[in-house]
């Protein structure tokens, strides 16, 4: 029988653990206990920039600390607009949050519902399938096709079985880096069942070389069911500083806006509307330096023979022929923190591409224990 009390207790404990985790507390989660964590560990676990936030947003953060002390509230339509116009979007059509965790958080809570499932591939990012779950939410896990690329039919089947839901794609896809095509994104807008939100995580996007590929930001502006979420905690360095914003149309976003915590730190968004200022040399060349570097990454392993899915942003995914559970916990002991567990993918091991010196160290860290 369900009681009042009981509806309480349960509602309590959703609430306790139904807030997403972002990217490096799932790692903080897998981290190696009990092992002595060297100091000058090399974390390679969380997909972060080591470059950190550009100079100019420094500089910008530094100058509005001393009157942090005010909530500049008076500043925030300004501030959304210049992220919203960064995109050619209206400021209605964006909601902004801490970090894109926030936004995907409240686009799960909104979208599915007890007969509205989660529906994504298995493995992606875990945090909004974790959200959905927590809300005691149907979660429906496609299988990736051979290449690791996400069957976007299957998934869009799913929907139109269950009469609606909420697809989560996430392109570039956390962890196996491999990205959905333009087409195939194309098509999945073209024939979402009824009842059916897309929402495309593009925490990664600006890292995609492959000109097969592109945001979902234009099906927004035409009006469709998608939502876009993208964050500053990626290719503009600013993890530690919460920063994540949705973009879909302004019926969907009046919605979300109303779940919304709180604005952002003054000192966040100070630092968010100094690197737009500034984002085209920016974006150029964090791509340009981190290709590089994943470039040789990549030569090195296919020069030892190692097999890896063919990346497309700041991780990539290498199988290690064996469970890369050996690795994850090995690796530590010796200095470099590699990703955590993905199954079903249980012969990969993610790594994040740190500066050419923490890459120097990886691979021999990674050869020392591939070889045994
Ligand atoms: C695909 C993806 N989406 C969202 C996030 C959440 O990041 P944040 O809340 O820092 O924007 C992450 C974190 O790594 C991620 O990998």
């Amino acid at each position: 029988m369900s009681t009042r009390r009981g509806f309480i207790a349960r509602m309590a404990a959703a609430a306790a653990v139904a807030r997403i985790l972002p990217e490096a507390a799932y790692a903080q989660r897998a981290a190696v206990k009990g092992a002595a964590l060297a100091k000058d560990m090399v974390w390679l676990n969380a997909n972060e920039n080591p470059a950190g936030p550009p100079r100019c947003s420094l500089d910008a953060m530094t100058a509005v600390l001393p009157s942090s002390g005010r909530y500049h509230y008076n500043e925030f339509a300004d501030i959304y607009t210049v992220m919203a116009t960064a995109e050619g979007l209206a400021p209605e059509q964006i909601v902004a949050g801490a970090g894109s965790s926030e936004v995907l958080h409240t686009a799960v809570e909104l979208f599915t519902s007890a007969t509205k499932p989660f529906i994504t591939v298995n493995p992606a990012y875990e945090g909004p399938r974790d959200v959905a779950r927590n809300l005691g939410r149907p979660v429906i896990l496609t299988k990736l096709r051979e290449d690791y690329t996400a069957d976007v039919r299957k998934m869009a089947e799913e929907a139109d079985r269950a009469h609606g839901g909420l697809i989560y794609l996430c392109n570039p896809n956390n962890p196996t880096s491999a990205v959905t095509s333009a087409q195939d994104v194309d098509w999945l807008v073209a024939n979402l069942p009824a009842n059916t939100t897309l929402l495309v995580d593009e925490a990664y996007i600006h890292f995609v070389e492959r000109p097969d590929v592109k945001s979902a930001l234009p099906y927004v502006k035409q009006g469709k069911n998608v939502i876009v979420a993208r964050t500053f905690s990626k290719i503009y360095g600013m993890a530690g500083l919460r920063v994540g914003f949705a973009a879909a149309r302004a019926d969907l976003i009046e919605q979300m806006t109303r779940m919304s915590l709180n604005v952002i730190s003054i000192v966040s968004a100070r630092a968010v509307v100094a690197a737009l200022n500034e984002r085209e040399p920016i974006l150029r060349e964090r791509k340009a330096s981190m290709s590089k570097t994943r470039g040789e990454m990549t030569a090195w392993l296919r020069e030892r023979k190692v097999k890896f899915i063919e990346p497309n942003a700041n991780f990539m995914m290498i199988d290690v022929g064996r469970d890369s559970r050996h690795f994850i916990t090995t690796m530590p002991t010796l200095g470099v923190a590699p990703g955590r567990p993905f199954p079903p993918l249980d012969n990969m091991l993610r790594v994040s591409i740190g500066t050419d010196a923490e890459m120097a160290r990886f691979r021999e860290v990674f050869w020392k224990v591939y070889k045994g």
